[in-house]
């Protein structure tokens, strides 16, 4: 397989320039090198941190996840370091290793949002991705993501005490996410990253001498069954707005990611697939890089260009 530094799979991000289009997404892929056993995290185009907030989370108590037929439900509950010991303890050794990263920053206030993004311009982090799947305190409880006003208010907010490239990740839990593409859009974002998880239940019941007992688990939902919803949400996002979109949902082999290509997609994330296969995103780059060249064509954006046509 060919060496993974032959430039042909460069990916520009609205300005950010990546050695390839593979990012590992939020959550999924730790702070810096956890992966390190597995994969040389250094050769992947970007890694995207677990959500960092300004003070340090716990997370829910309780089951925190389950496997289900074709995927998983989550419920982490945004349990993390808080940004002082991000940048504390993670950010050097994002920096020893050289591994390309965007942090992921969430919060329930745009006072928190903004607080944030202040941090990451003084700290000169090249790239910050907004979860904006976050309870809304102010709007009662509504995500940040589903309602556009509120999208617009956050997302410009963040802009203008951010100078670095601006991401936004969206939720698939709306009605339109056109709509709120366009918002993220219109408020000054760089880029869009889509999708985040579903809403999910799973009851599990166990039945012995008549008796039932039950496990139930609510969260977010992720992995391959939900790639057919973000393979369209990209689609019709690639339809509403001018800047790169980020396909996220499901991603397990090459094939998956030449889909969200064609859909319109610039780069891709690959989440719940670490869990199972933790060196997926290496394997993908080497096979993507081979394509590329069997196929004869110039580099990937020649590959996008055929794809989409
Ligand atoms: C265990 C787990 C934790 C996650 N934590 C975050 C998070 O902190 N911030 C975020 O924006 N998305 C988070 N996500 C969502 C993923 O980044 C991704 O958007 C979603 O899982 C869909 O991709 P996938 O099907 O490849 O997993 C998490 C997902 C999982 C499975």
């Amino acid at each position: 397989m060919g060496i993974i530094s032959s430039g042909i799979l460069q990916t520009n991000l609205n300005g950010y320039i990546l050695k390839n289009p593979i990012i590992t997404a939020s959550g999924t892929y730790g702070y810096n090198n956890e992966y390190s056993d597995f994969v040389n995290v250094s050769t992947l185009g970007a890694i995207v941190t677990k959500a960092i907030t300004l003070e340090p989370r716990e997370g829910n108590k309780g089951i925190r996840i389950a496997e289900t037929k074709a995927g998983m439900i989550n419920s982490i509950g945004l349990e993390n370091v808080g940004i002082e010991r991000f940048l504390e303890e993670k950010l050097k050794v994002l920096k020893d290793e050289n591994i390309e990263f965007i942090m992921n920053i969430a919060g329930s206030t745009i006072r928190e949002y903004v607080e944030l993004a202040k941090i990451c311009d003084e700290n000169k982090i090249k790239a910050i991705e907004v979860n904006i799947s976050c309870p809304n305190v102010k709007a009662g409880c509504l995500e940040f993501g589903t309602e556009e006003n509120s999208l617009y208010e956050l997302v410009n907010s963040v802009r203008n005490n951010y100078r670095g490239i601006l991401i936004v990740k969206l939720t698939p839990n709306v009605t339109s996410i056109e709509k709120i593409a366009m918002a993220a859009q219109k408020a000054g974002a760089d880029a869009i990253s889509a999708i985040n998880t579903l809403k999910g239940t799973q009851i599990k019941i166990n039945c012995q001498n008549g008796e039932i007992n039950k496990t139930i688990i609510s969260g977010g939902y992720s992995g391959k069954g939900i790639k057919p919803i973000a393979v369209g949400a990209v689609m019709r996002i690639a339809q509403v707005v001018n800047i790169p979109i980020i396909g996220i949902g499901g991603i397990e082999t090459l094939e998956d990611v030449l889909e969200f290509f064609a859909a319109g997609a610039e780069a891709v994330e690959i989440g719940t697939a670490n869990f199972t296969h933790p060196n997926i995103s290496e394997t993908i780059i080497k096979e993507l890089e081979e394509y590329v060249k069997i196929n004869g064509f110039k580099d990937i954006e020649e590959l996008k260009k055929e794809l989409r046509s």
